[in-house]
């Protein structure tokens, strides 16, 4: 596994955290009534964590030689909220493999650092899954 092979892989978190600020931003702007007053809290802090996640890993492949990608990863936008939300423990739990995957290959590469972080967002968005399964439950 090569340092290029790493920065790829980061890159594609990368878009996934970008395309993520970007699908909260979008479904809190389609969330209404009572509930939607809790999902707008619920996804402006998530958006927050997602933006910690973006700045690290642009800086970290910047600190690599690699160029940061500033594309987002494209999203699905369903119509009822059940299957937004759905689709969103899905996305959390896909970036969670993601990060464990890429952690694995930085304890390889000997990237200490890094190795912890990810793991450190992997959890994060284990948390956001964990979250949005509760909501679902009581829908
Ligand atoms: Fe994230
Ligand atoms: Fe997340």
């Amino acid at each position: 596994m090569s340092k290029e092979e790493l920065i790829k892989g980061l890159n594609e978190d990368l878009a996934a955290e970008w395309g993520t600020v970007i699908r909260y931003t979008y479904q809190a702007g389609h969330s209404f009534g009572v509930m939607g007053i809790e999902l707008r809290e619920m996804f402006a802090e998530e958006t927050e964590d997602e933006l910690g996640h973006a700045t690290f890993l642009t800086d970290y492949i910047i600190d690599l030689g690699g160029e940061p990608t500033t594309i987002p990863k494209s999203f699905d936008k369903p119509d009822s909220l059940k299957e937004m939300l759905n689709l969103d423990i899905k996305m959390e739990e896909d970036d969670v493999a993601s990060y464990m995957k890429h952690a694995e290959l930085a304890e390889e590469l000997g990237f200490v650092e890094l190795k912890f972080k990810l793991e450190e967002m992997a959890a994060d968005e284990a948390g956001h899954a964990r979250g949005l399964r509760r909501i679902v439950k009581g829908l």
